[in-house]
């Protein structure tokens, strides 16, 4: 068992990393709530995997209601938040009952907006369940849903009360929602931990120690910038590009975030801030993990990469790796950058 603190004040929580957790989560949930009835929420596919195992672990304690929507990025969205609020309506939620996230980030984003915004607020539980959302979404507080093409534009910050993670539900991912999640573990890496790159080389059995070490990472960005407005931006390193290639193109996010990587990288060397080695190095993990590799020219990307960007003052704010291990903020110049094109 490994246990991370998030420490943000009075939206302080803790996140319980352990294998075969999701039999047992009323040990955890008895410690942090105390009334007798919880909703579950999550999708179809989790459910068919997951539902029955968490309702038994949990029935001797409380009465457990649930509410399954069809899995998929389609579901977050304002629809599916009506139908989520109603079902809680007609199922007499009360302000002080617990909302429980079981699923992947979808799950985890648009029950932590119900959580956020139902009665002003609910207490929420994630069990998150994809590599994805276990070793990224789980910490950060940000929930939200898509709206009118937009990803992630209605949202909220809101803190759960606790996070439960099992490491082994993935064992069910399939090979492409796993490597996927691996895009966001190998940026963790790059960004702060050379340790955790190094060991990644040889493609390890993703357990409850490099879950661990990924979320430390996140956590120590978080806990300095729980309102995203300054480290915190150190995460989007590799999104800039990333974004730009996910509209454009039919890739999942870990996918295009592995590209962005690369293009920032390439950047950074043309800048002269990144070390050289970096770009073999990601490259190879990359490879390790069926990640898209294309050799995208950073360059054709630029112009919509710099639209994507927070203008501030006609200068550009990039997140750049200086070696493995280390990223920093880099503000360029808008007219340097058009120097480089
Ligand atoms: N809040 C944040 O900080 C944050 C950070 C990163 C991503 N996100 C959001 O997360 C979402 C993506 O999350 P995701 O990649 O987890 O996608 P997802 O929730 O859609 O899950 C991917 C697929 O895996 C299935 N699945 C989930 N757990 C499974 C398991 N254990 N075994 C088998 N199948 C399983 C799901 O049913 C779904 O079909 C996006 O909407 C993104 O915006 C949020
Ligand atoms: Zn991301």
């Amino acid at each position: 068992m490994k246990k991370l603190s998030i420490n943000l004040g009075l939206n302080s929580y803790a996140i319980i990393i352990e294998d075969d957790l999701l039999f047992h989560l009323s040990f955890y949930i008895e410690q942090i709530y105390h009334n007798d009835k919880i909703f579950i929420i999550t999708d179809d596919v989790v459910a068919k995997y997951y539902l029955d195992t968490v309702i038994e672990g949990l029935k001797f304690r409380y009465d457990v209601e649930t509410i399954v929507f069809p899995n998929g990025e389609a579901s977050k969205n304002i629809d599916n938040y009506v139908y989520l609020v109603k079902e809680l309506l007609n199922k007499n939620i009360r302000r002080n009952h617990l909302l429980l996230a079981l699923g992947g980030g979808v799950v985890g984003d648009i029950t932590g907006f119900v959580a956020a915004t139902l009665y002003r607020g609910l207490p929420y539980v994630n069990v998150p369940t994809t590599l994805l959302s276990q070793m990224d979404s789980s910490i950060g507080g940000k929930t939200g849903i898509d709206f009118a093409g937009r990803k992630n534009i209605i949202g909220a910050f809101k803190q759960p009360k606790l996070v439960l993670i099992d490491p082994r539900v993935l064992n069910t991912l399939s090979q492409r929602e796993f490597n996927n999640g691996m895009g966001e573990l190998i940026k963790h890496a790059a960004i702060g931990n050379k340790e955790l790159f190094n060991k990644l080389k040889s493609k390890p059995l993703i357990d409850e120690n490099i879950i661990f070490e990924s979320l430390t990472v996140k956590k120590q960005v978080v806990e300095k910038d729980e309102f995203d407005v300054n480290e915190r931006m150190l995460l989007n390193f590799g999104h800039t590009f990333g974004h730009v290639i996910e509209l454009k193109y039919n890739y999942k996010h870990g996918e295009a975030v592995a590209m962005g990587m690369l293009m920032a990288i390439k950047l950074g060397i043309d800048l002269g801030v990144t070390k050289k080695t970096c770009y073999e190095d990601i490259l190879a993990i990359i490879k390790a993990y069926d990640l898209p590799c294309e050799a995208f020219d950073y360059k054709a990307y630029l112009a919509s990469a710099i639209n994507d960007k927070k203008n501030l003052a006609g200068k550009l704010n990039f997140i750049l790796l200086e070696e493995i291990g280390k990223a920093i903020i880099y503000p360029i110049e808008e007219s340097k950058l058009k120097e480089l094109l």
